[in-house]
C-alpha cells in the first residue's frame, strides 16, 4: 500500500515532495480553489462538520472520520495503488503497457476529456451551495457537505493531472475549472444539466441519484483508459462516488417511504397536505432528472468516441469484463433512432455506438432504483407504481431531440406535448410547493416532515449524533 505524506500542504500519494516543479505549480493553483471555494463553495455559515477526509487509498482505512471547519477541508491528490505490469486492455494498443506519461499524438484528446471530467466537479458544488440552508436533518446537512468537498477533491484530481502531465496548456485549463461557474451567462459550465439549478433537497437526492451516476459511468470508461495516471485516478475517484450514490439512492427511500407512509395513514392519492411530497410531483422530478441525465451521454453515435476508444484512451463500462475482442471491427450494435416519426432501434457500427452502450449500461442500473423505490411502496401496501420515462422523452441531444415523447414513448405534436408537459414535469406549482417544504431542521434527531430519517447514521454515529457544529 502506498502511503501518504498527510503532514503536506496537499496531501497526496502521487510523491509532490520530490518534485519542486509541479509542488509549486499545485501551490499557485491552491489560492485560487480557497477564493472560489469561498465563493461558490458552501454558503451556510458552520462551525465544523463530521467528514470523511482520504488520507490513504488502500483497500482498509483509506478515509479519516473528524469534525472539521469545512474550509479547512484537506484536499489531497490520491492514486490507487498501480497495478503490477498493467496493459492496455481494448483498442489498437491492445496488449500494450499502459502509458505513464501522455503519448504525443493523443495529448489534446487526453486534455480535452480530462477537461470535461473535471468541469462537471466544481459545477455540482456551485449548484448545491444553497441546500444548507434548508436541510432536513443535521445528517443530511453533513451529507451535502462531504458530497461537496469530495467534488472538491475530484477537482483538484483532475487539476493534478493537468498540472504534471499537460504542460502550460494544462496549467490554463486548470485556471479555467474556477473560471467557468454552473448557470452563468458568460462563461457557463461545459455540460447542460451541470448548469441546471439544485434548488431543493428532493432535487438534490435527484441529481445524486441520476446525474452522479452518469458521472460513476464516465469515471469507469476513464478507468479503463491506457493513460496510467488518468486511470488510477478515477478508480480512487470512484470509491467516493460510492457515498455519493448511497445519499441519492436513500436519500429517494426515504422520500418516497415518509410519503407512502402518510398515504397509507389518511387513506389519500395526496400526502402533500399532510406534510410529504406527492408520489406524482416525486415521479415528475424523477423524470426530469433521468432525461437530462441521458442527455450527458450524448448522440448515439460518435467517431470522436469510436477514435478514444480505437487509441486506447476510454474503454467501456468493465472493459475487461466483456467477453469480445476488445477492438469492435466489423461489429454492429444498435441504437437509439427515430425511423418514420418512431423511436426506434437501429444498427450501425458497433465502434460508433460506444455512447449508447455506456447509456444502456447506465439506464438498466437506474432501473434498479426505481425498482427499490417500488418496493418500498408495496411494502406499504400501495398499487401505486413509481417508473423511469421512455428515453425518448425529454430530450435535447441525440436522435429523439427532433421529436415529443410521453413518458411511455408516444410521439406527440408540438401543441399536445405543451398541453401535457406539465402533468410529466415539475410546474411552477410543484417547484413551489416542494419549496414550501423545505425548512431547515439543525436539531440533533429532529428531522423534517416530508422523508424518513435514516436507518443508520455516519461510520457508526446514531442519527442523533451532532455531525454538524454550528458558530
Ligand atoms: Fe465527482
Ligand atoms: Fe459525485
Amino acid at each position: 500500500m502506498s502511503t501518504a505524506d498527510y503532514q503536506e500542504k496537499i496531501p497526496n500519494n502521487v510523491g509532490l515532495a520530490d518534485d519542486r516543479r509541479l509542488q509549486r505549480a499545485l501551490e499557485s493553483w491552491q489560492p485560487g480553489f480557497r477564493d472560489w471555494w469561498a465563493e461558490m463553495g458552501p454558503e451556510l455559515p458552520t462551525e465544523d462538520v463530521y467528514l470523511r477526509t482520504a488520507v490513504n487509498v488502500g483497500r482498509e482505512g483509506w478515509a479519516h472520520f473528524g469534525h472539521v471547519p469545512v474550509s479547512e477541508y484537506r484536499w489531497g491528490v490520491f492514486l490507487a495503488d498501480p497495478r503490477q505490469d498493467r496493459r492496455i486492455a481494448f483498442g489498437e494498443h491492445k496488449g500494450e503497457p499502459a502509458w505513464q506519461k501522455v503519448p504525443g499524438e493523443y495529448r489534446s484528446a487526453l486534455q480535452r476529456l480530462i477537461v470535461i471530467q473535471g468541469d462537471t466537479e466544481p459545477a455540482s458544488v456551485e449548484q448545491q451551495r444553497r441546500l444548507g440552508y434548508t436541510a432536513p436533518s443535521l445528517y443530511d446537512l453533513r451529507n451535502l457537505f462531504q458530497v461537496n468537498v469530495e467534488e472538491g477533491r475530484h477537482l483538484w484530481a483532475m487539476v493534478y493531472l493537468l498540472h504534471a502531465f499537460f504542460g502550460r496548456e494544462g496549467r490554463e485549463e486548470a485556471g479555467e475549472l474556477l473560471r467557468r461557474n454552473s448557470g452563468s451567462e458568460d462563461s457557463p459550465r461545459i455540460l447542460g444539466a451541470f448548469n441546471e439549478e439544485t434548488p431543493d433537497w428532493l432535487s438534490f437526492f435527484m441529481f445524486t441519484y441520476f446525474t452522479d451516476r452518469d458521472g460513476k459511468y464516465q469515471l469507469g470508461t476513464l478507468k479503463e483508459s491506457g493513460f496510467d495516471p488518468l486511470s488510477r485516478t478515477c478508480e480512487f475517484m470512484l470509491k467516493e462516488e460510492a457515498h455519493h450514490m448511497f445519499v441519492g439512492t436513500t436519500g429517494v427511500d426515504r422520500v418516497v417511504g415518509r410519503t407512502a407512509r402518510l398515504m397509507v395513514e389518511h387513506d389519500t392519492d395526496d400526502a402533500g397536505p399532510h406534510g410529504a411530497i406527492p408520489l406524482n410531483v416525486i415521479q415528475k422530478y424523477l423524470n426530469f432528472h433521468y432525461s437530462v441525465s441521458l442527455d450527458l451521454f450524448g448522440g448515439e453515435t460518435s467517431t470522436n468516441v469510436a477514435n478514444y476508444f480505437s487509441a486506447g484512451l476510454k474503454g467501456r463500462w468493465q472493459e475487461e469484463r466483456r467477453k469480445d475482442d476488445h477492438l469492435l471491427i466489423d461489429r454492429g450494435a444498435y441504437v437509439d433512432a427515430v425511423e418514420d416519426g418512431e423511436p426506434a432501434r437501429v444498427e450501425v457500427e458497433a465502434l460508433t455506438a460506444l455512447n449508447t452502450d455506456l447509456r444502456d449500461e447506465y439506464i438498466a442500473d437506474c432501473e434498479s432504483g426505481v425498482k427499490r423505490w417500488n418496493r418500498i411502496l408495496a411494502e406499504a401496501g400501495l398499487p401505486h407504481r413509481l417508473a423511469l420515462p421512455h428515453r425518448a422523452f425529454n430530450r435535447y441531444v441525440g436522435a429523439f431531440a427532433g421529436i415529443n415523447a410521453s413518458p411511455s414513448g408516444e410521439v406527440l405534436t408540438d401543441d399536445e406535448w405543451e398541453a401535457h408537459k406539465g402533468a410529466w414535469l415539475p410546474t411552477d406549482t410543484d417547484k413551489t410547493f416542494v419549496a414550501s417544504l423545505m425548512h431547515p431542521v439543525y436539531e440533533p434527531g429532529k428531522i423534517a416532515s416530508w422523508l424518513e430519517p435514516p436507518r443508520n447514521g455516519i461510520n457508526g454515529k446514531p442519527f442523533d449524533y451532532e455531525y454538524v457544529h454550528f458558530l
